[in-house]
């Protein structure tokens, strides 16, 4: 498929719903950059828990608005380094899962990060980006917006095996429960919680493989770049 027309595409769901594995083949295939804005609350929580800070709001907000942190997409990964320091692995871990959605609520975190998000999507070029709010809050104005979903099981399912890949043990029980309870906070919460965008088309991947699923995101991308 030739794109030529630099678009952006902002791709958001729930855990699990398969953002991050169709945002990577939808941005490779289309020569897009692409950024997934999980990692950086994720990169914060991490440093928060390094600092022992995490009960302290006032600390977790200089963390995010004093720390470079920086996201390089190489062979398939997001590389995460905080002022030089790589922390890639360090921020997929059971301890960081169930961190992150609390950090995640602080509104002047969301205000640093956002800021850095929107200043990826001003780069040249095309860009697919992947969270919560991606839709509603960092790029209203994008081209083409996904709002992702899937049953809580088979979410659970696919984040216990990227675990199990990974050598992490543990059980689909503890994963249901922590996706279960991320889903609450990160849906309920105050400042811009996770909504689907009134412009954005649902796409219930449940039951479609990730290759049908890009082709169904390339298929809407194609179809407002022809617009
Ligand atoms: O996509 P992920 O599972 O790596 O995201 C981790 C957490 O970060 C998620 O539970 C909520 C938060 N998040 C957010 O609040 N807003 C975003 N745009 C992306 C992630």
């Amino acid at each position: 498929m030739t794109m030529p027309k630099r678009l952006i595409v902002a791709i958001d769901g729930p855990a699990g719903s398969g953002k991050s594995t169709s945002a990577k083949f939808v941005a490779k295939k289309l020569g897009y950059l692409y950024i997934d804005t999980g990692a950086m609350y994720r990169a914060v929580t991490y440093l928060a828990m390094e600092n022992n800070v995490l009960q302290d709001n006032e600390a977790v907000i200089k963390i995010a608005k004093s720390s470079d942190i920086n996201l390089k997409f190489i062979d398939g990964v997001t590389h995460v380094s905080v002022d030089g320091n790589d922390i890639t692995d360090k921020i997929r871990t059971p301890e960081v899962n169930s961190n992150v959605s609390e950090i995640s609520k602080i509104k002047e975190v969301r205000e640093a990060l956002v800021e850095k998000q929107q200043e990826y999507a001003k780069r040249n070029g095309g860009v697919v980006m992947e969270g919560r709010d991606i839709g509603t809050v960092v790029l209203p104005n994008a081209d083409v917006k996904i709002f992702l979903t899937a049953s809580i099981e088979e979410r659970a399912k696919r984040r216990t095996k990227e675990f199990e890949e990974k050598g992490i043990s543990i059980s689909l029980k503890e994963v249901e429960d922590n996706i279960r309870q991320r889903d609450v906070i990160d849906s309920t919460r105050d400042v811009s919680p996770l909504v689907k965008a009134p412009d954005a088309v649902e796409v219930d991947t449940s039951r479609v493989t990730i290759e049908q699923q890009v082709e169904i995101i390339l298929g809407l991308i194609k179809k407002a770049w022809e617009n």
